[in-house]
């Protein structure tokens, strides 16, 4: 990969084995309650108390996980490279905190709130932004309430001007730890490909747009990944 320009796209697999649950394993229940009814703007209007302590808890839980060695691995490809791109569709914060910089989240983020009136994203990670009641942005002169600053099934995900970017010019793609229904992330292997990249696959299971991949590493990317990086920098085999 040395002298590629190489994009990385990860998704909730990567993270998987540092404790957070993915999305699609679990007979469609998403710790324990069905996507829709908390990852959507719908849901937001219907029951925003049950929206907010869903996402309150996952931002909790920011503070029991920590990164695993596919993160770490990620971050040495980054380093080691020069040119590298890194979109997650993950919102938790584990690839900054493996050490990767300039990560593009394409469906929003934990760490940050966003206020419904002005839309303005604030990083909001001290102790009493963790709690169970609704909580005010600092931008408004009569403070508004936010909302987590997610992506919802039904929203556009963000950056996607810089992430076409990157996609149509690179030479390798790399999906990391993703079942590839939701779009347009499952997607963009095919827009890699239509442009002449080499596709690569490291993930638990086939996802559902294998046959878009030239190279498939299938297995656990904790564990596979440290070695791939390893070839892909040439400091072995
Ligand atoms: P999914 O939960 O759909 O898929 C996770 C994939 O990771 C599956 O294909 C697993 O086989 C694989 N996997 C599990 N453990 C793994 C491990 N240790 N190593 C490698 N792979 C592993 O997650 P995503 O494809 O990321 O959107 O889901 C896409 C989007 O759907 C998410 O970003 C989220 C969700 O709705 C929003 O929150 C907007």
């Amino acid at each position: 990969m040395q002298g590629k320009r190489v994009v990385v796209l990860t998704g909730a697999g990567i993270s998987a084995e540092s404790g957070i649950r993915t999305f699609r394993d679990n007979g469609g229940l998403w710790e324990e309650h069905r996507i829709e009814d908390v990852a959507t703007p719908q849901a937001w209007l219907a029951d925003p108390s049950l929206v907010w302590h869903f996402y309150q808890r996952r931002r909790r839980q920011l503070q029991d996980v920590e990164p695993n060695p596919a993160h770490v691995a990620l971050c040495e490809l980054q380093n080691g490279l020069e040119s590298m791109v890194l979109i997650t569709q993950n919102v938790d914060n584990l690839h900054e905190r493996g050490g990767s910089s300039d990560v593009i989240h394409m469906h929003g983020r934990l760490e940050t709130l966003r206020c419904e009136a002005t839309g303005r994203h604030e990083k909001r990670m001290n102790s009493t932004d963790f709690s169970d009641d609704f909580l005010l942005c600092t931008c408004c002169s009569t403070p508004s309430r936010v909302r987590p600053d997610i992506v919802w099934f039904g929203e556009i995900p963000m950056h996607m001007e810089e992430i076409y970017r990157a996609v149509d010019a690179c030479e390798v793609f790399v999906v990391v730890g993703s079942s590839g229904h939701v779009y347009p992330a499952a997607d963009l292997v095919d827009v890699a490909r239509r442009h002449g990249a080499w596709t690569v696959l490291v993930n638990a299971e086939p996802p559902l747009n294998l046959d878009s991949f030239d190279e498939v590493h299938l297995g656990k990317a904790g564990e596979l990944l440290p070695g791939l990086v390893r070839q892909w920098l040439g400091s072995e085999g």
